[in-house]
């Protein structure tokens, strides 16, 4: 199977379980605790901004950051969410932009779309659209947007420099690239990275902090930045790496504080 295949079927599945009534986690929540509290995708909104939209958008959120407290987003704006899930921060960011902006949330998985769509219903906000297509191959005209976020969606392509060409073609000149990923920082064995990462979400591939700067740079970015938002350490990671049958103690120093969400931003030249 491709990676994009798989990533659809753990996805549709996730959202699926939200639809029945249950939390969205997946990978490691869902076969270590049952979905416990999540280091990663857990406390990432406050109250505020919980409160402004439906709960089973905050249910399904599956991100490892909060693009929208981050993002500068201005009224009017057009903005686009790469891989926007059960559709919450497409919510929260149609709030910011207004009436006389609009949020655009891109995904591959029906499932996902469907749930999107009956959250942004139960919001009852109209400047919002779920387009179906890939990251890859963004169904959007060349210099539409003004701003692009996503969360933790970039890391699970299996084309990083396609999305991040895809991305720079749908900005507008001046727009902005505002996104949550996981990153790792420093030099990783294969197999402890394997380990971490199939941790981190359900098949993640994160980018070497370095790397994402330079294929930002040759996708034509500027203003490039990489801000750590959450730090992970071995500890956060030891039920899920037991259960995988790997000796937690004799890798711990090699993960410690390697493994991070973090803000990416980028400007695409005016
Ligand atoms: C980790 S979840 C994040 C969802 C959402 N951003 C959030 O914060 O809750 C990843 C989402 O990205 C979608 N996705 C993953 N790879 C994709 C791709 N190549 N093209 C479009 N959607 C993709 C999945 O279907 C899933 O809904």
């Amino acid at each position: 199977m491709e990676i994009r295949d798989i990533v659809k079927e753990k996805y549709g599945q996730a959202a699926l379980r939200v639809t029945t009534g249950g939390n969205s986690c997946c990978g490691a929540s869902a076969t270590v605790d049952g979905c416990g509290v999540d280091p990663i995708t857990s406390h990432l909104y406050d109250a505020n901004q919980t409160g402004q939209i439906p709960e089973e958008a905050v249910l399904a959120s599956l991100g490892c950051g909060n693009p929208t407290a981050l993002a500068q987003l201005n009224p009017g704006e057009i903005v686009l969410d790469l891989g926007s899930g059960g559709g919450i921060d497409v919510l929260l960011s149609a709030k910011r932009v207004g009436p006389t902006g609009k949020a655009y949330g891109l995904d591959m998985t029906d499932e996902m779309l469907a749930l999107a769509r009956e959250n942004q219903r139960k919001s009852g906000l109209q400047n919002v659209e779920f387009l179906k297509g890939e990251i890859e191959n963004i169904p959007l005209p060349d210099n539409f947007v003004d701003v692009i976020i996503s969360n933790c969606v970039i890391n699970l392509s299996g084309d990083k420099d396609r999305v991040l060409q895809e991305a720079f073609r749908v900005l507008k000149p001046g727009g902005r690239f505002a996104v949550s990923d996981v990153v790792v920082r420093g030099t990783v064995p294969d197999e402890v990275k394997r380990s971490m990462l199939l941790w981190v979400g359900c098949i993640a591939g994160a980018l070497p902090d370095e790397q994402y700067v330079s294929k930002l740079a040759k996708s034509g970015f500027d203003q490039i930045e990489i801000e750590p938002t959450r730090v992970y350490n071995v500890e956060d990671a030891r039920a899920f790496l037991n259960a995988e049958g790997i000796d937690v103690d004799s890798i711990a120093a090699q993960v410690d504080g390697k493994f991070m969400s973090a803000f990416v931003r980028a400007t695409k030249p005016a």
